[in-house]
């Protein structure tokens, strides 16, 4: 059975549909049978997808964007088929996104820091948690210092709230990438990018293998 990754946030522009494709990719690169399914009417990971049918240096992703009603069904094959399956949600906390996080295994949560995010991600959050899902937070656009990043970790620390680490910084990479239908660990694999990204992968694939998966 797959473990079922739902990238998601009530609020648009925070990085959802950017970290559910690199994160995809990087999996896939690793060796894990990922599967991307865009669950956005917006449908930019499709649109994004099919610019990746003209990439050679594009690796092989089992992608799907199911239509509203189909999506339970997609997820229930995937988590049967796949191993990795990464689910981009629509930026509003309405029937998709509370569907696909009450079939996740684990939520993730993208934040850029500053406090009108973090508390634009409530509504996630208090949804995660009343479908008793495990969810965390990745940040997202990070600065590697100053106040904005001192202001946002002191704030998640007094929370308690989780956070999966790295962080991932604001670099122009992400829209490199994916403007040419790749991920960062495919168009510019020398770029922190996309070490950041691997490592973000790598800690999932890890903690997944730990007990993220469901009985
Ligand atoms: N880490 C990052 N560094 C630079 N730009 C980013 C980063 N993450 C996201 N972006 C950009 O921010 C915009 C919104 O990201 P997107 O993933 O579409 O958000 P969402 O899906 O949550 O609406 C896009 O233009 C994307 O390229
Ligand atoms: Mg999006």
């Amino acid at each position: 059975m797959a473990v079922v990754i739902a990238v998601a946030q009530q609020k648009g522009g925070a990085g959802k549909s950017t970290i559910a494709a690199n994160l995809a990719v990087a999996l896939a690169q690793a060796g894990h049978r990922a599967a991307l399914l865009d669950t956005d009417p917006q449908k930019s990971l499709e649109r994004w997808n099919a610019l990746r049918q003209q990439r050679p240096k594009a690796v092989p992703l089992d992608f799907h964007a199911p239509a509203g009603w189909r999506v339970t069904g997609t997820l229930d094959r995937l988590r049967r088929a796949a191993e990795m399956v990464v689910v981009d949600t629509p930026p509003h906390v309405e029937t998709d996104a509370r569907l696909v996080i009450r079939a996740a295994d684990l939520v993730l949560v993208p934040l850029q820091p500053s406090l009108p995010d973090l508390w634009a991600s409530d509504a996630t959050v208090e949804l995660a948690e009343k479908e008793k899902r495990r969810w965390a937070y990745v940040l997202n656009r990070m600065p590697a210092s100053g106040r904005l990043r001192d202001v946002i970790l002191a704030e998640i620390a007094r929370r308690g709230a989780p956070v999966f680490e790295p962080h991932l910084g604001n670099r122009s990479a992400y829209p490199a990438a994916f403007a040419q239908g790749l991920g960062v660990t495919e168009a510019s694999p020398r770029n922190p990018a996309a070490a950041e990204i691997a490592a973000l992968a790598s800690a999932l694939a890890a903690s997944s293998l730990g007990g993220l998966r469901r009985g």
